[in-house]
């Protein structure tokens, strides 16, 4: 069975980047893989957080997860800071990582542009993102776009360290949705959507109400000619807004294309929104079921267990590999 590991920060409410773009797909791979599924709180922490609101968004993304169809029974779904595997596996990690690979990162570039204090622990989430996938022994990580440099070290840590101890990890695959990869914010759509993004309009939480939804979608950034045609480059916001529509309604961007010909961005924002309220009403339904239940609380101690009773078996080979025991035995 192929084993699958991917993770979010529970920095935020999910957008419905997080959910095109990531989520959706973890759903679809449940079925035929050994999956596991993380709230990377761990991550979270990198950049400031109100405790109260960080413990909140932790409940609110591990119901997030149900709601849009993670199945406890078919993967193991679980709190980073609750298998200490993953901080442990990641300090060695950072110890065979170097400074200059580690900084040309661009979301740690992105992160850290104009600020003034920046903390290691941004400058080090790649080791121990690399240490969440590594543990599992995972075949493949699906992710948005954005992930795909971090994927990439995460590649090259398992190697080196394979070349320099002995063969532990197995190298992981990263699969990327081809399209939907990367939705962009609706008032910047040069800049990806991002559920810590200030400007609460560039972005469509997983929780926003149908009249939320609607008036984000209409104020949302397009053009001037007029025409609905799908061209990132010259149409950043229309084909921003032609992949929200394909995704949440099944439409090929072609289909759209040929519907919208002769029709103005009006009507095609207000079916836009439609079919994105279509596909959050449910999922908001079965998020209010799970969000103050005590099944929520059992469902993530099992995984737990399950994640780290696995993570440790790699964790011992690794320490055993770089001598960080005391056993006689190899
Ligand atoms: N705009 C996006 N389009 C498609 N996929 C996206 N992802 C994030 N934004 C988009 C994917 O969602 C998964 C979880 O991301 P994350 O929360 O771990 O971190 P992130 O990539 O930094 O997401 P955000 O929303 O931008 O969070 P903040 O604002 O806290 O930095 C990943 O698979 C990611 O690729």
């Amino acid at each position: 069975m192929t084993v699958i590991f991917s993770g979010i920060q529970p920095s935020g409410t999910l957008t419905l980047g997080n959910y095109l773009g990531a989520l959706k797909h973890f759903v679809d791979l449940q079925d035929d893989n050994d999956c596991y599924f993380c709230v990377v709180n761990q991550h979270a922490i990198t950049v400031p957080q109100d405790p109260i609101t960080l413990r909140k968004n932790i409940r609110s993304l591990a119901s997030l997860y149900l709601a849009a169809g993670i199945d406890p029974t078919k993967s193991t779904l679980f709190i980073q800071s609750e298998v200490p595997a993953h901080a442990q596996l990641g300090w060695i990690l950072q110890c065979i990582s170097y400074i200059g690979e580690l900084e040309r990162m661009t979301q740690f570039k992105d992160k850290s542009n104009g600020k003034e204090a920046v903390s290691a622990g941004l400058l080090t989430y790649p080791p121990l993102m690399a240490a969440d996938i590594l543990l599992y022994q995972a075949d493949l990580v699906p992710v948005g776009e954005d992930q795909k440099q971090h994927l990439e070290l995460t590649r090259d840590l398992a190697e080196r360290f394979n070349n320099r101890y002995r063969e532990v990890f197995t190298i992981p695959e990263v699969s990327i949705p081809k399209v939907g990869a990367r939705i962009m914010s609706l008032q910047e759509p040069m800049k990806k959507m991002s559920k810590s993004d200030e400007n609460q309009n560039g972005f469509i939480s997983l929780l926003d109400d149908a009249k939320t939804i609607e008036r984000k979608i209409k104020r949302a950034q397009t053009d001037s000619d007029g025409l609905i045609r799908f061209d990132k480059e010259n149409k950043p916001g229309v084909s921003n807004l032609m992949s929200i529509y394909s995704l949440c309604s099944g439409k090929s961007l072609q289909q759209i294309e040929e519907e919208y010909a002769n029709k103005g961005y009006g009507e095609f924002k207000t079916d836009v929104a439609q079919s994105v309220v279509e596909v959050l009403q449910p999922l908001q339904d079965r998020y209010y079921d799970y969000i103050d239940s005590t099944k929520l609380d059992d469902i993530l101690d099992a995984g737990a267990e399950q994640a780290n009773k696995v993570a440790l078996k790699t964790l011992r080979k690794v320490e055993r590999a770089m001598g960080l025991s005391r056993n006689r035995k190899k």
